[in-house]
């Protein structure tokens, strides 16, 4: 009787305690919602018509991403270097396909040495005060100056430097401090390369640099994750545009899985995609390749 009494306590006490681990799951569930619906607020989501700064975007890759961006809706700065007419084309081809889409897309040509600091804030203040805070930028003004390390100028050297891994910095910086950061949202993308991952002889200052870019991207991704910015480089591998038109195809395509350049507009896609698309809102940190393969060696 008396043991019995003592499983009947038992059987008990079991179903308080499961009424109240229910209770306290059901208390923590609540809070974990309240908590997720909390950072969903805080997830900002890109205007209809996001202002989008392209550096070097008056030929090339450059040029691809800024049509594809426009095509879309975006409020597009065309920038350049020297070619205002190549910048300009670019605008009015923009200006065509928004009046063909109705979608708003819009390109204004604007010049700065992007491997100049002062240039650079002055071109970003400048945005601020006539089209409105920055949303996305990618970085993708480039050149290269190849020659083997025994005979590459001191120039070579700190040219491919000052733009293509400094100009990178203060474009980035120029776009944090004056826009992003307020804005707590906005997405980054650094157009790297595959020789920034493998290297390749006769551009050892190239490599450097867009080396440098990748890991630029890692840090800057966890430096401005708290306000919501994605950080994000490209690397493309061979693509066809002014910077390759001299080189020999016929050696390389043995090193191409795929046994062909790529075209501007495929690393634009990319580009449009990390920039708009929401997947694109959660990735950071990331350094994709497109490159036909190179990175994983001829078949
Ligand atoms: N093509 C490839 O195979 C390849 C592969 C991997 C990575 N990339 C990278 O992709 C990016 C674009 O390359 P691309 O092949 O399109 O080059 P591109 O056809 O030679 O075009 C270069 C662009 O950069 C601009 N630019 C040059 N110097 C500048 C400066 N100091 N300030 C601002 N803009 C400047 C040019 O403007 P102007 O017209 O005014 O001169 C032009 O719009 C570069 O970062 C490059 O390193 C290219």
């Amino acid at each position: 009787m008396h043991f019995a009494l003592v499983v009947a306590m038992l059987a008990m006490l079991c179903v308080m305690e499961r009424t109240i681990a229910f209770s306290v799951s059901r208390v923590s569930r609540t809070q974990n919602g309240r908590q997720l619906s909390m950072m969903a607020k805080k997830k900002k989501e890109m205007p209809a018509n996001p202002v989008v700064v392209i550096t070097g975007s008056s030929r090339g890759i450059g040029k691809a991403c800024a049509l594809a961006l426009a095509e879309a809706g975006c409020k597009v700065i065309v920038n350049y270097a020297s070619q205002e007419q190549a910048a300009v084309d670019v605008c009015n081809e923009i200006k065509a396909i928004a009046d063909a889409n109705g979608k708003g897309g819009v390109g204004i040509p604007m010049k700065a040495n992007i491997g100049n600091v002062d240039e650079v804030k002055a071109m970003f203040a400048k945005i601020n005060e006539e089209v409105g805070p920055v949303d996305i930028l990618v970085n993708n003004a480039g050149i290269t100056r190849d020659m083997l390390t025994m005979m590459m100028q001191p120039n070579d050297f700190t040219d491919v430097i000052s733009l293509n891994l400094n100009g990178v910095f203060w474009a980035s910086q120029a776009a944090f401090t004056g826009s992003m950061m307020g804005q707590k949202r906005g997405r980054i993308i650094n157009i790297a390369s595959i020789v920034g991952q493998i290297g390749n002889p006769g551009q050892a200052n190239y490599a450097a640099a867009k080396g440098g870019v990748i890991g630029m991207t890692r840090a800057l991704a966890k430096e401005f994750g708290g306000r919501g910015i994605c950080v994000n480089a490209v690397c493309p591998g061979f693509i066809e545009s002014d910077m390759t038109k001299d080189l020999n195809k016929e050696n390389l395509l043995p090193f191409i899985p795929l046994k062909r350049f790529g075209q501007p507009e495929e690393v634009a896609s990319l580009v449009k995609f990390l920039a708009l698309d929401p997947a694109g809102g959660y990735m950071t940190g990331h350094a994709i390749s497109i490159d036909g393969g190179m990175a994983i060696g001829a078949t």
